[in-house]
């Protein structure tokens, strides 16, 4: 590993995966709320991120520097590299780790449940070593709500079981992450994490520069809505209209990702917070949930495009319904949605018409 950058001795943020959908409107938005007195370093493998031909940053990376004017540490490291990784922690005075870099697609983990394990287990258990070893207690993770399965409840708060009935090794994965990090937060008293259960980010930067880049035909559904108005597929399919909620299809708390972005820099400053310590798991949605109709009728309004669909039978592995009850983001990190189901769609319908093949020109 040769460091791309020249190297800071000035205190910094490690962000993992920071080239990604969610970490990459994380470093914007640290860069755009800190002041000058923090570096952000980026480390990335680009396994789910595009970098133009004889580019040293990824395009996101190099956008955000353009956007804010300002230099972010980029290195192409995967995590799982300890000594990669070490070099990194000796170059820089890192004080906390936002950690995001894992494989998500729920399909395909069903399919490669080892790359999935690997990748967010090993690569999960390598980042804490090192940060261990040189000192360095402190982690906001990236999680999901797919860690409490079928809801018991709604809407689902903390306290909520979590690792019963969970079908795909990616969610296992987010739950394995999160016990082991409980466990390493007994073993020691110095560690602080938070670990944040994400439920659905949608939307874009409101720059229209930066957004969500699916590799490939999109799994979710707002990226695959969003392919459908600007053209790229032709029809969108809804799984399943016989679900026992509003309309039939499925609900799912949509979060726009600048709030999801802006719960993550909440949860840093957690950190500077006396007495905090030890393993904390905080929801980050809006409370509010809305259904696949719902989200078509709410995009085609924005847009002005219409989005023909087609039911179809469910899909396998989804519930019916869900939406986050958001009172702990609130009290522990004064932290809460503010932007609307019309900004999510607004914002993404900005970037993917700027941006028809995402971040390939
Ligand atoms: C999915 C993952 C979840 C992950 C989250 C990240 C599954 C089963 N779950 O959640 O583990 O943390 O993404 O954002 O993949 N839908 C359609 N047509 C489509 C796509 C989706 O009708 O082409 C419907 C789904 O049935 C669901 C809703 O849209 O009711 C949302 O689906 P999706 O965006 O894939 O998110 P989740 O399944 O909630």
């Amino acid at each position: 590993m040769k460091p791309e950058t020249n190297g800071s001795k000035m205190p910094s943020i490690l962000v993992t995966g920071g080239a990604g959908y969610v970490g990459s409107h994380t470093v914007l938005t640290l860069l755009e709320r800190q002041g000058t007195d923090i570096d952000i370093v980026v480390v990335d493998n680009l396994s789910n991120a595009y970098r133009a031909q004889g580019q040293k940053q990824p395009e996101p990376i190099r956008i955000i520097e353009e956007l804010t004017d300002k230099t972010i540490h980029f290195y192409d490291v995967d995590i799982r590299d300890k000594d990669g990784l070490s070099k990194i922690f000796e170059h820089h005075d890192i004080e906390s780790v936002i950690h995001f870099a894992a494989l998500k697609a729920v399909g395909e983990s069903v399919q490669k449940p080892l790359e999935y394990y690997q990748a967010n287990i090993t690569g999960t258990c390598t980042l804490l070593e090192v940060m261990r070893n040189f000192g360095v207690y402190k982690l906001v993770y990236s999680s999901s709500c797919t860690v409490y399965g079928e809801p018991e409840n709604l809407p689902i708060n903390e306290g909520h079981p979590t690792g019963r009935g969970l079908t795909s090794p990616y969610g296992k994965s987010k739950y394995f992450c999160e016990e082991i990090m409980k466990d390493v937060c007994r073993s020691d008293p110095k560690w602080m994490i938070v670990s944040l259960r994400y439920f659905n980010p949608v939307g874009a930067h409101r720059s229209g520069r930066i957004g969500e880049d699916p590799s490939g035909i999109p799994n979710n559904l707002m990226p695959y809505i969003s392919q459908v108005a600007v053209g790229r597929l032709k029809e969108l399919q809804v799984f399943g209209n016989d679900y026992a909620t509003v309309d039939g299809t499925g609900v799912r708390d949509y979060i726009h990702v600048q709030d999801l972005a802006e719960g993550h820099v909440k949860a840093v400053k957690l950190f500077h917070q006396p007495g905090f310590g030890g393993f904390h798991a905080v929801n980050l949605g809006t409370g509010t949930g809305y259904s696949v109709l719902q989200m078509i009728a709410a995009f085609e309004q924005v847009s002005g495009r219409q989005i023909p669909y087609k039911i179809v039978g469910r899909r396998e592995g989804d519930i019916a319904e869900n939406y986050a009850d958001v009172s702990l983001s609130q009290r522990l990190l004064g932290w809460r949605a503010t932007r609307t189901l019309e900004d999510m769609c607004a914002d993404t319908w900005r970037w993917q018409h700027n941006n028809p093949n995402g971040f390939k020109k």
